[in-house]
């Protein structure tokens, strides 16, 4: 998720725009003879729309943030169950928690997002959303997932934040269900700093996210900001323009962070030789995002030892094992305290998903890595695996 590397020159010649053309308004709305009419966040929005091929995209800022406004926008009223997977960052669940629905969370299978089949027995009447995650840029089983909730009508919304610029089947995650989120923290694809972003093709959705995000406003052309008309409620999770002149550049850049992974993704593959370790199931490899190499070993104390030397080696992993208690819902003590449906059985719930991620190792992908480091990674690698 390197966005970060490639933070240069080109992110502060839009950064110094706003000073240059705009008087340095930082505000994504009004002052409008001060700034000259440019908007860096809203341009941000309509070619971040434009590159997922979705007809709405509202910046907001940060991935929790964006789940919890699509959330509300998709009618998720306190008592509705949310189902979503065990393997996830906490904020997936505690979003869902943070505006009175009920997590009901399902096993991971060997793609290491939602199985679908535990999709499908979780279902009931109160089922009101699905949040499928494309977990460590691997696409969830989408055409599996679509298909039930279809059955059943119950709307998805992709959490995309650890997805951006992957695919599944040619379409980009996080605009195959009703809604994507993506987080522009400082680890993901693409950053702003912090941030996040909500696509849809439904206006209706669009509509109050722009507004909730926003105090209610409705940005009504004929009025100006003072005296802006309103039918809601809302909050203030707005992007800034120095956000948005980041993201336009860091934007810029998707194409050749993720043709990158690819390459060096690829490259350590091809070459790490080893019986004794599986790769994680891709549900699309060509859309895979490859920021993350996952491989799973046929016992934890084999992942271990190997985690063990490639410390020793000078090297770490990425959330398996060094994250796992951010990652995984088994370890959530501090959550479902206040959630009678875990409060007394969140340790032993997700016994197949701790069976896997346990016996798990997650290798980070960098953009800026030469072939020369990349030849030297793998012959560590090997190494380390010959003496497991
Ligand atoms: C799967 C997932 N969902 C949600 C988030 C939250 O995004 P943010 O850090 O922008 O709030 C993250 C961030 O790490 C994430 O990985």
């Amino acid at each position: 998720m390197p966005g970060y590397e490639l933070i240069g020159k080109e992110e502060q010649e839009y950064l110094m725009d706003i000073f240059n053309t705009s008087n340095g308004v930082l505000f994504p709305h009004g002052f409008d003879a001060l700034r000259n009419n440019r908007y860096r966040v809203r341009e941000f929005e309509k070619k971040f729309a434009a590159k997922m091929g979705a007809q709405y995209a509202q910046a907001v800022t940060s991935g929790t943030v964006a789940q919890v406004v699509a959330m509300l926008a998709m009618g998720v009223k306190p008592g509705d169950e949310v189902i979503t997977q065990a393997f996830t960052f906490v904020a997936t669940v505690e979003t869902i928690i943070a505006i009175g629905a009920v997590p009901v969370i399902v096993d991971v299978d060997d793609s290491y997002n939602m199985d679908p089949n535990e999709l499908e027995k979780a279902i009931t009447s109160k089922t009101k959303l699905i949040v499928p995650v494309h977990m460590l840029g691997n696409t969830a089983a989408m055409d599996e997932i679509m298909s039930i909730a279809a059955k059943h009508k119950i709307a998805v919304l992709e959490d995309s934040c650890e997805a951006l610029g992957a695919s599944y089947k040619g379409k980009f995650a996080g605009t195959i269900g009703r809604v994507g989120i993506y987080s522009l923290d400082f680890g993901k694809t693409i950053t702003t700093g912090e941030g996040g972003m909500i696509v849809t093709d439904d206006e209706n959705i669009y509509k109050y996210c722009k507004e909730y995000h926003d105090h209610g406003h409705e940005s009504n052309p004929a009025f100006p900001r003072g005296r802006d008309t309103r039918t809601m409620a809302g909050m203030n999770y707005r992007m800034n323009e120095m956000q948005g002149a980041v993201g336009m550049a860091q934007l810029e850049k998707l194409d050749t962070i993720v043709a990158a992974n690819r390459k060096n993704k690829t490259y350590l593959e091809q070459y790490i030789q080893s019986d004794k370790i599986t790769f994680r199931k891709l549900t699309d490899a060509s859309g895979d995002l490859s920021d993350t190499l996952i491989f799973n070993f046929g016992t934890e104390a084999e992942a271990l030892k190997f985690v063990e030397l490639y410390k020793v080696a000078g090297y770490g992993t990425k959330n398996i094992p060094d994250a796992i208690d951010w990652h995984f819902a088994g370890t959530w003590n501090h959550m479902f305290a206040d959630v009678p449906r875990y409060c007394d059985t969140w340790k032993t719930e997700w016994q197949r998903s701790a069976d896997l991620l346990y016996r798990s190792v997650a290798l980070p992908i960098n953009v800026k890595t030469t072939t020369e480091a990349l030849a030297e990674h793998v012959k560590v690698i090997n190494q380390i695996l010959d003496q497991i």
